[in-house]
């Protein structure tokens, strides 16, 4: 049976480059693996812990717990904002933090940003604090990513294989 990953893209941006690397993941993959890939980040409320309870949390917050849940595992892709991690994916990770949809799953992290060292390991540092699945073999920093991406292939030899080993790794 195919297994199921969310693919969490950390750019809201139309031509990202992180949602280009997620679609060449997915059809890398095609075969094995159904990818289902989270394009409303930017729908999700702020989070307030006040409205962090049965009633009142919002509906797209309970879409987005019950995609997680329902998941094998979940791929991370996102660029490093000002140093650190986009607001929004931040955000929508804050709503995960009381309901633990993240706790003992397999999930891989690719960082694709100019630089992206910082934001890079600030997502490490949350996702061990909420119990993510993850280590060196399923997390991957990718500086420059544009060098090492083009025209829906990756086109760095050394990059597609270490995408390879991560993809493996977290199935
Ligand atoms: C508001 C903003 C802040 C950024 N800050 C950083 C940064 O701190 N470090 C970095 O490596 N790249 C930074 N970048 C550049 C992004 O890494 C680059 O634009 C990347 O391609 C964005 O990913 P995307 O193509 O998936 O949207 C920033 C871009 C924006 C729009």
């Amino acid at each position: 049976m195919k297994k199921k990953i969310v693919a969490i893209c950390g750019s809201t941006r139309q031509n990202s480059i992180n949602l280009e690397l997620l679609e060449i993941i997915a059809q890398l993959y095609q075969e094995t693996i159904d990818f289902e890939t989270v394009t409303n980040l930017d729908k999700i409320p702020h989070f307030n812990p006040d409205l962090d309870n049965p009633t009142d949390v919002p509906s797209q917050v309970l879409a987005f717990r019950n995609q997680l849940k329902s998941s094998d595992a979940i791929l991370i892709c996102t660029p490093e904002y000002a140093m650190g991690v986009p607001g929004t994916l931040k955000n929508a990770i804050d709503w995960t933090v009381s309901s633990m949809e993240f706790s003992h799953k397999p999930t891989a992290l690719i960082t694709a940003s100019t630089s992206g060292e910082k934001g890079h390991a600030s997502l490490l540092e949350t996702l061990k604090v909420i119990e993510a699945k993850i280590d060196e073999k399923t997390s991957l920093l990718i500086s420059t990513p544009r060098t090492k991406i083009k025209d829906g292939e990756i086109t760095d030899e050394g990059i597609l294989l270490r995408v390879k080993e991560l993809i493996e790794n977290l199935v």
